[in-house]
């Protein structure tokens, strides 16, 4: 059907900090080498929580995109553009909203969670519950197959995922395709056409899987038939049409290693992060003052690495010799903590030192940052018209 095609999408939170490197950028910059990557800022989304309170969206895209690009997003290599500024996204939320149940949205976990999590807000709002179905529009658009998500978005794509279908079979019929599929079904010939029918039927009036395989295994041993009608006849027998939408899986992005600066996942709501723009000076303190194995009150007090936020660190930016040093040093009290988190305190200065310089070029030349979003958002437009068109038309709406 179509290529591969890879789509994703981040809140504009401002600018970014290792646990994002560490968590997402690193496998966005590997997968633009394998596949047509689109990345989008999803600042639409940004509003469905923060719709009291927009402070910078603008300013916080901006950041974003400049952290994404100083990390290695290669612009030459995958489209980067705001969801704002695709207008088509607005549109095919609307669309689909026409079809989509109250019940689908009110069962999405992240619907009750977050409400319940987030109580300083008020969420009861038909925007926030539409929140799985604007990101299904993002996705759908552009019938991008993979989605790289962490676990929490997984539901959503879930979600995505039972909407194509539904559209595909709600709007995927071509004209007159009852008449070609009933046609189709008589060339089968007598007896087998008798038994299509009632495997049909058996499927679509009771859900009887084996009687969906059965009728399966009776197209795929018939001869007779051209192509076409092969096809028309596995769509019928399911109760699908044509696709029109692609059905999107979840790449799903391994938990990051990265921890926070207190061992708990790294973010800004918990006051832990290392930002990729954080001063040299700021990132030495960090560390400096990060905990370590409580045990370890006085200098001669032995310790245990795992129970140490450092230690973590040391697993995401150590060799085997340094981490074999800091077991064999803090178990013994042979090494002290300052000296254990001097070797994470280099290799987290090297990892940012190119990421800076880059972001300083971008911030002194902001027309190259707008330039590369510009274009980015134009490729997107025409990707996107191209299924509104089909979506239009499909839905009796094409006013040609
Ligand atoms: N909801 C996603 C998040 O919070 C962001 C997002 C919006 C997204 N639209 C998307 C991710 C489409 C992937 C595809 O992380
Ligand atoms: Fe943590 Fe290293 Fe101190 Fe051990 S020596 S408690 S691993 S910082």
């Amino acid at each position: 059907m179509y290529a591969d095609r890879v789509l994703s999408g981040m809140r504009p939170t401002g600018s970014l900090h290792l646990g994002h490197y560490h968590g997402v950028l690193k496998n966005w910059i590997e997968l633009q080498h394998e596949y047509e990557c689109l990345f989008f800022a999803a600042d639409w989304h940004a509003l469905t929580t923060h719709y009291d309170s927009p402070g910078d969206i603008e300013g916080n895209v901006w950041q974003m995109v400049i952290d994404w690009l100083a990390a290695g997003v290669d612009p030459s290599k995958a489209t980067l553009f705001i969801q704002s500024r695709v207008i088509e996204h607005a549109e095919l939320h609307l669309l689909l909203s026409m079809m989509t149940p109250l019940g689908w949205l009110e069962r999405v976990p992240t619907y009750k969670d977050q409400q319940e999590k987030l109580t300083e807000k008020d969420l009861s709002t038909y925007g926030f519950l539409g929140y799985p179905l604007l990101m299904s529009a993002d996705i759908l658009i552009y019938r991008a197959n993979r989605v790289p998500v962490g676990e929490d978005q997984v539901p959503h794509l879930e979600f995505a995922r039972e909407i194509a279908r539904r559209f595909n079979h709600m709007y995927g019929k071509e004209p007159g395709y009852e008449e070609r599929a009933a046609a189709a079904v008589k060339k089968l010939g007598g007896k087998k056409a008798k038994l299509y029918e009632e495997l049909r039927t058996r499927y679509r009036q009771q859900g009887d899987e084996a009687a969906l395989e059965s009728g399966k295994a009776l197209l795929a041993e018939t001869q007779n038939l051209s192509l076409g009608d092969k096809e028309r006849l596995y769509g019928y027998l399911e109760g699908g049409g044509k696709m029109i939408l692609t059905e999107p899986q979840a790449l799903l992005t391994a938990a990051s290693k990265m921890p926070g600066l207190d061992g708990q996942k790294m973010s800004k709501s918990y006051g832990n992060t290392i930002a990729l723009r954080e001063e040299p000076d700021s990132v030495t303190r960090k560390i400096r003052t990060m905990p370590t194995d409580p045990a370890r009150v006085r200098r001669t007090d032995p310790g245990t690495p795992d129970k140490c936020p450092v230690w973590q660190f040391h697993q995401v930016y150590s060799s085997a010799e340094v981490k074999a040093w800091v077991q064999q040093g803090c178990t013994s009290a042979g090494i002290g903590c300052i000296e254990c988190k001097q070797p994470v305190i280099e290799a987290v200065l090297k990892e940012l030192a190119p990421i800076q310089e880059r972001a300083r070029a971008l911030t002194e030349d902001p027309d190259t940052v707008k330039n590369i979003i510009a274009d980015g958002c134009e490729k997107a437009r025409e990707l996107a018209r191209e299924t509104m068109r089909d979506v239009r038309e499909s839905m009796g709406l094409s006013f040609g």
